[in-house]
This record gives C-alpha cells, sequence and structure tokens, in this order.
C-alpha cells in the first residue's frame, strides 16, 4: 500500500461532532428495551436501512462467517431474520443454531453485538414473512424461512470523541438479566 493511500485511510472523516452520551448507571434493566430505543433512534436519523445487520455464524470447519441481513421484527422470540433454506448460514444454523448479530449505526457512533440460539420461527412464519416482501407475487415460497436470535448476551457501546468508548454488556442468567461495564478494553 502507498503511503498516500494509508494516509489517505487514516484521515477520513470519523464520528460525528454531536454524539449521544450513554450513562452506564441509566440503562434499563431488559437489553431489548435499550436495544429498541436505539434502533428507534437510528429510525429517526434517516439514515438509510437501520435495521441492517451482520449476522455471524459458525462453519463446519469452526471459521465463523457473516453476511449483512434485515431485521425483520423484534419478539419475545429475539431478533427476526429471514432467508433461503439452500443458503449457507441456513445450513451452518441448522448443524449449529448459535450466531452473533452485529449492528453499526454510524451517525450515532453506536454499535451493538447481539448472541444468541437461533430458532426456526417455522412455515406460517416464514410464508408470511416471505409474502410481505417487495418481490412477492402471490406464490408461496417453501425455501424461505424466519429465524429468531434468542440473545443471551448484548455489548452496547456508545463512541465518543476522546475514544474512550462507554460500553455496557448485558448477560442472561438463571436469575433474569444484569449488566455491568466490561473489564476488558474498548478499543
Ligand atoms: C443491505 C443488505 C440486506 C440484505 N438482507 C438480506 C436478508 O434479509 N436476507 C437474505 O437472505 N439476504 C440478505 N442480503 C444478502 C446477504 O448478505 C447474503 O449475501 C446472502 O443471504 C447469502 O448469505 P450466505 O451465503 O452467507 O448464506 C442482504 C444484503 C445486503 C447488502
Amino acid at each position: 500500500m502507498s503511503d498516500d493511500y494509508r494516509a489517505r485511510l487514516r484521515s477520513l472523516p470519523t464520528f460525528p461532532d454531536d454524539l449521544p452520551v450513554l450513562d452506564p448507571d441509566g440503562v434499563p434493566e431488559h437489553p431489548l428495551d435499550l436495544f429498541r430505543t436505539w434502533l428507534d433512534d437510528a429510525i429517526a436519523t434517516g439514515e438509510r436501512q437501520p435495521n441492517a445487520f451482520t449476522l455471524s455464524t459458525i462453519g463446519e470447519d469452526g471459521a465463523p462467517s457473516s453476511r449483512t441481513l434485515i431485521i425483520k421484527a423484534i419478539d419475545e422470540h429475539g431478533l427476526h431474520f429471514s432467508s433461503n433454506r439452500r443458503s449457507r448460514k441456513a445450513a451452518q444454523l441448522a448443524a449449529r443454531p448459535i450466531a452473533t448479530a452485529l449492528c453499526f449505526w454510524r451517525p450515532l457512533g453506536r454499535q451493538v453485538e447481539v448472541t444468541g440460539h437461533v430458532t426456526d420461527l417455522g412455515a406460517d412464519a416464514s410464508q408470511a414473512d416471505w409474502a410481505e416482501r417487495p418481490s412477492y407475487t402471490g406464490a408461496p415460497n417453501p425455501e424461505w424461512v424466519l429465524w429468531a436470535l434468542q440473545p443471551t448476551r448484548f455489548e452496547f457501546l456508545q463512541a465518543t470523541l476522546d475514544r474512550r468508548h462507554v460500553r455496557v454488556e448485558y448477560r442472561r442468567g438463571d436469575e433474569g438479566w444484569t449488566h455491568r461495564q466490561p473489564s476488558t478494553p474498548a478499543g
């Protein structure tokens, strides 16, 4: 890589000046409440596809693989997403039904990592999702699957201009959700 290109990459604009503040002592008890608030905030910025996220799954050889998907809904089953049953992700989820979802909301300097167990929501829910897609022609698609990622861990990150990013980690245990600030460095 040329020195010019390296300098160009390092001089690109970073976070916006007016970042929100995350107070770790003021967060809700349930992480989905914070997740919904942050998704609503991202929608309010007018950013395109604020419901897009990166889904990482684990392959047969143990290697992670990732792709961008769309969050279709959020309910007691978790985060809904859909795809083709013959896709690589579907094969990986059938073998190892765990995944991590990563949202990055650039205009707000916010990132959320969500890890959990993935379940197939069944034929009726899958066909209902298929029928709501813009390309729907009236024909069902038996290859279409709607899944839900049921979270067991969340990590919320609010970037700060001084790069002392503030994070809150939630974990689900037998007694419900607990949260704390991670002890490992944020960057
Ligand atoms: C913004 C964006 C949104 C996408 N949304 C979906 C989606 O909701 N479902 C889907 O199957 N693929 C979606 N894709 C395509 C996936 O990223 C991916 O290429 C495809 O699902 C195949 O992934 P796999 O081979 O890892 O299974 C989207 C791509 C982009 C860029």
